[in-house]
């Protein structure tokens, strides 16, 4: 199974324009057996993606609160399960610098996003500083270890997103070579069952490398996924490469 993630982030800033996106999904988009899209708009959007996209895609949020109640701007991954989300996005990036997510913050996520039968997408990866250091496989399994802490990854669905920070949103998407390198570290250290994902400027020109020579089982794709046109350039790339993975769907 191969995974493509629109992560929409904060964006668009209207329904109208959220609507645009949608419906130019829509007319391409078809339900598949070997690819599993996955649309993580804003929550506000959430039930008009439901509404336009039916069971074409499936859906997922971006960030989650591991309680429900007393959490003034928050969104439980019971809230998510019951809007008809089945994937939540973990640890992004922009969550842990802009609103200072610690891993032990991000575990109690994904152990409860597991509990309320969601399939979580840890995000992992190095700032530019980390690897001009030489820390990314430092970092990373860091990062993976903490993040999944007491999650039997053999037998629980999860997702880790390889998302080098510096390539994020800055048009300079990380070399297919060096990401088939953190990708396989990730196989050896943790598990090679699980499925591993690129994020970081994606584009339709480098989309295929990623899943094609570098081994990864899909891509979260940010800012082109905003455009529904790019978006389905690189979906049908990515749906076009013949099956290596031993993942299988979840
Ligand atoms: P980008 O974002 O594709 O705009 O770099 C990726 C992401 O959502 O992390």
């Amino acid at each position: 199974m191969k995974y493509l993630v629109a992560n929409w982030k904060c964006n668009p800033e209207s329904i109208a324009a959220a609507k645009k996106i949608l419906s130019g999904y829509a007319k391409k988009i078809k339900k598949s057996k070997s690819t599993a899209m996955v649309v993580c708009p804003p929550f506000c959007y959430l039930q008009n993606a439901k509404e336009i996209l039916k069971s074409r895609t499936a859906f997922g949020g971006q960030n989650c609160h591991w309680q429900s109640g007393a959490f003034t701007g928050e969104i439980s991954t019971a809230q998510l399960k019951n809007v008809g989300c089945s994937y939540v996005i973990a640890g992004h990036s922009e969550r842990r610098f802009n609103f200072g997510e610690a891993d032990q913050i991000i575990n109690k996520k994904i152990k409860t996003a597991i509990a309320t039968g969601l399939t979580p997408i840890l995000c992992v990866g190095e700032t530019r500083e980390q690897r001009i250091d030489g820390k990314i496989t430092e970092i990373v399994e860091a990062q993976i270890k903490e993040g999944l802490k007491d999650v039997d990854v053999t037998t629980t669905p999860i997702i880790i997103a390889y998302e080098p920070v510096w390539a994020i949103g800055t048009g300079q998407a990380c070399g297919v070579d060096e990401a088939k390198f953190v990708r396989e570290f990730i196989s050896n250290a943790i598990s090679d069952k699980i499925a591993v994902l690129y994020g970081g400027s994606v584009n339709a020109q480098n989309a295929a490398a990623y899943v094609k020579d570098a081994g990864f089982d899909g891509l979260l794709v940010g800012t082109t996924s905003l455009d529904p046109e790019e978006f389905f350039e690189i979906i049908s790339a990515v749906a076009a490469i013949k099956p290596k993975s031993k993942i299988t769907g979840q």
